[in-house]
């Protein structure tokens, strides 16, 4: 599938297993030279292609984040030396509350905000991906405002309401999701979900 997702906010959600990894590894982070993800997984991402940069940031907090961005993640794209930030286990580190981002956080809200204009003259602007496990911890306005969805299989109730409230298809097609399949639900901005098989690597994985 070809995307266009430079510049653009992403947002992969999931249950653990469900191929979140695997597809951000194998399929979204090939559409960047030098993107920079997130983790506090040491094992994930090791083989991702050679222009990704891992950042295991210690500790996973919310205010380690804000110092990051402030830190790195803004200066290095102004210098044109990343073209995407991704945070894995976002809900770990993105308080839900926009008030709380805006009075404690304000670099977080700021990148929400901004991301696409932090670039080097005449460059493309940052793209930004959010990776969770429980989309019904992160607030609606990361979600909604999200140019793409990637909904693999997600548990419990809450969330399914918390989707159904951004496009009424999600109903059904939640239910089609199946862990161990890996297939996933896209959704783009202003139009409806749909489902899609599970994807293949290029590169074979031994
Ligand atoms: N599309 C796929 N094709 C083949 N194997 C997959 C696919 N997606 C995920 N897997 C495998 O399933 C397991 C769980 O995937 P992973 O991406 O680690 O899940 P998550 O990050 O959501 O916890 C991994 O062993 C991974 O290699
Ligand atoms: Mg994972």
């Amino acid at each position: 599938m070809a995307l266009i997702i430079k510049e653009k906010k992403i947002f992969v959600a999931g249950v653990t297993g469900s191929g979140k990894t695997y597809f951000t590894e194998n399929h979204l982070l090939k559409g960047f030279k030098t993107p920079l993800v997130i983790t506090p997984h040491e094992e994930d991402y090791t083989k991702a292609h050679k222009g990704v940069l891992v950042h295991h940031l210690k500790p996973y907090s919310t205010d380690n984040l804000n110092r990051f961005i402030k830190d790195y993640v803004e200066p290095l794209a102004k210098k044109g030396e990343i073209d995407a930030f991704f945070i894995d286990e976002a809900d770990m580190i993105i308080p839900k509350s926009i008030q709380l981002l805006q009075m404690s956080y304000s670099k977080i809200y700021d990148m929400f905000i901004n991301h696409r204009h932090w670039k080097k003259q005449n460059g493309l602007g940052l793209a930004l991906g959010c990776i969770t496990r429980r989309p019904q911890e992160m607030n609606t306005m990361f979600i909604e405002q999200s140019h793409h969805l990637f909904i693999f299989a997600l548990e419990g109730k809450n969330v399914n309401q918390h989707l159904s409230a951004i496009h009424k298809d999600f109903d059904i097609l939640l239910p089609k999701l199946d862990v161990d399949k890996h297939n996933f639900i896209h959704k783009q901005l202003g139009k409806a979900p749909a489902i899609h098989e599970p994807i293949k690597s290029e590169r074979t994985i031994k």
